[in-house]
């Protein structure tokens, strides 16, 4: 994720702002640059790839002056390349800029500026520093023309901006993405998206809250609301270390990664989900509308987790789009032969979008003639480069080695696929409405979930020490049965085995025993019946069952040893609140068995080779 950091006072900016940036390297970024002011005078490096490459390229370029701001940036428009990277300058490079988030009205804004600005990269971020130039007319303060500049922007952002025509001056702002005031002594501030850079300055902060602005000088800071209401803050302490800080409080990336998944889900369909019109504006979609309306049936390829979210993905699609859709693992796709044609969309899905066997398998649709479509994590990766358009999951640099948040990110891309293929196809204004309304409601369901953590690591507790576990689920939970097998599995070393829990009594019912548990995915949904007959013959061969299911449900206790309760949602996507449980329960399990939770043994993040 971006980094943010700006810096005022008696010393050098420079060295204070590469290690600022140093520090939040953990976040994951693919280029950085900085903008420091001496006088009237603004100088500005900035490179593609890592830090180092900005270290060398500073090498050769005197930079000095105490005003200036620092930008490690992890892609979300455009390709991580040097014309990319921040900070971002108007026409006449007097106003620099860094931002965090992502400003869903860019096209508008962008399309608007292009008849009188010169507009030179790809990112919504040069929007923001144009807008800003048209307000700073002659008299106008850098303040009041960020604030201005800021009435016309629809999205999230965290800003910091400076400008040679009002020199000694930070003005930053925030509005769904952090920032800090950090006070370092009289005349002497730093600012950070994150205060793993402000720690080792000082520890008295000040957090910004969503819509207000800072303006810091060398003679102090004042903050106010966007619509210019004066704030009194108080000055807290930092009472956090540094490895701490950078996982902002929590023992494992893993957990603070879980616990981001309702912002991973505002990402995905920020911009992209009109509810009113039940419509889902993919921009990748739509660069190839009529191409996907002839299309007839649908192959999805992925790996691991995400081939777990591409098999929801299919039963969404055939269930609301009624297009046929299959799933297949990128290891076999690549070797079997495919029957593909120009009518088949190929959609490959991958976090990282580097796994071999997935670019392997994007490059023979390709050659087939297939549409290629991208569910990709990583911008400007293989995959996102080679397919014939895709869409963003936004979920942020997944540092954790197990992945969660990329897993709810993919779903929720494909309840938009669907309901964008849907529209074109037979699916009603209601129905797009309905999915859009309750997707729009996750977030705060999510939210309601998370807060289950101390009751899942209660139940944790009772069953780590077990060394087997079945996982079982029916339609849109059977996958969460093998994600949720998976991620146990992948963090704690206890063996556990993901089913199809109807398809249970086939054969693996003979190992039921008590040195066993079986987790079932089972919310009141269309196969809910079903699964309650599964559960009773696990127990009447003496398993022990934890049970999730939907809120109010209380008749399950009946039925389970333990019960965690989710709430009611749309059928398909039941499983973006199911699979946040398991997600917890293999967190608790990993722990209490003393494992290397965030890097597991024999892993790796992006599996490159075959
Ligand atoms: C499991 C996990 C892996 C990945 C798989 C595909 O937690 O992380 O199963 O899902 O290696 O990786 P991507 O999505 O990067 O293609």
């Amino acid at each position: 994720m971006c980094g943010i950091v700006g810096y005022i006072g008696k010393n050098e900016a420079k060295p204070i702002l590469l290690d600022g940036l140093k520090r939040m390297e953990y976040r994951g970024y693919d280029s950085a640059g900085i903008a420091v002011l001496e006088g009237t005078n603004i100088s500005t490096c900035k490179k593609e790839g890592k830090l180092s490459n900005l270290l060398s390229a500073l090498e050769s370029q005197e930079i000095t002056g105490r005003v200036g701001i620092g930008h490690t940036r992890w892609a979300t428009h455009g390709q991580p390349n040097d014309i990319n990277a921040h900070p971002h300058s108007d026409c006449r490079d007097e106003i620099f800029i860094i931002h965090n988030g992502i400003i869903e009205n860019f096209h508008e804004l962008r399309e608007k500026l292009k008849k009188h600005h010169e507009l030179t990269t790809e990112t919504d971020t040069e929007v923001l520093a144009h807008l800003i130039e048209d307000e700073m007319t002659e008299g106008v303060l850098l303040e009041q023309a960020v604030q201005q500049a800021l009435s016309h922007v629809v999205g999230a952002y965290g800003i910091a901006v400076v400008s040679s025509k009002d020199p000694e001056k930070i003005v930053a702002a925030r509005l769904g993405s952090p920032l800090v005031l950090g006070i370092i002594g009289e005349g002497e501030f730093i600012i950070a998206s994150d205060p793993t850079a402000i720690i080792p300055y000082t520890r008295e902060v000040v957090y910004l809250d969503e819509g207000e602005i800072v303006t810091v000088t060398p003679k102090g800071y004042d903050i106010r609301t966007l619509e210019n209401i004066t704030v009194t803050k108080d000055v807290t302490k930092i009472d956090w270390d540094v490895a701490q800080a950078e996982k902002q409080g929590y023992d494992h990336f893993l957990l603070k990664e879980i616990m981001e998944q309702p912002e991973v889900i505002h990402n995905g369909i920020r911009g992209r989900l009109i509810p009113e019109e039940g419509v889902a504006h993919l921009g990748g979609f739509l660069q190839k509308e009529e191409e996907w309306r002839k299309i007839d049936r649908i192959t999805i390829v992925a790996c691991g987790t995400a081939s777990f979210a591409a098999k929801i993905g299919a039963t969404m699609i055939e269930e609301y789009a009624g297009v046929p859709t299959r799933v297949e693992i990128g290891s076999e796709f690549r070797y079997k032969k495919p029957v593909l044609d120009d009518r088949t969309g190929v959609i490959v899905v991958s976090q990282s979008g580097e796994t071999a066997d997935t670019i392997a398998s994007l490059r023979e649709a390709k050659r087939h003639g297939s549409l290629t479509f991208g569910i990709v994590n990583v911008v400007g990766s293989t995959i996102a480069r080679e397919v014939d358009s895709g869409a963003y999951i936004h979920a942020g640099p997944e540092i954790s080695v197990a992945s969660t948040k990329a897993f709810v990110g993919m779903v929720n891309i494909f309840a938009l696929v669907t309901i964008a293929l849907g529209r074109q196809r037979e699916m009603s204004l209601v129905t797009g409405q309905r999915i859009a309304k309750e997707l729009t409601d996750i977030p705060k369901l999510m939210d309601q979930v998370l807060a289950l953590d101390k009751q899942i690591a209660k139940i944790a507790k009772k069953y780590y020490a077990l060394d087997h576990a079945f996982y079982m689920g029916r339609k849109y939970n059977e996958p969460i049965a093998y994600e949720g097998a998976l991620k146990i599995k992948e963090i704690s070393y206890l063996h556990a085995e993901g089913y199809a829990a109807g398809e249970f009594k086939h054969g693996a019912i003979a190992l039921i025993d008590d040195r066993f548990f079986s987790v079932f995915i089972a919310p009141q949904d269309s196969v809910y019946e079903k699964n309650l007959s599964n559960i009773q013959e696990v127990r009447a061969r003496g398993g022990k069952v934890i049970a999730v299911t939907t809120e109010g449900n209380t008749d399950m206790e009946n039925f389970a040893d333990d019960v965690i309760y989710i709430p009611k949602t749309l059928e398909m996507l039941t499983p973006l609140l199911s699979v946040i449980p398991l997600q917890l329960f293999a967190y608790h399990v990993a722990k209490l068995r003393d494992c290397d939770i965030d890097q597991p043994r024999n892993l790796a993040k992006s599996v490159t080779v075959e």
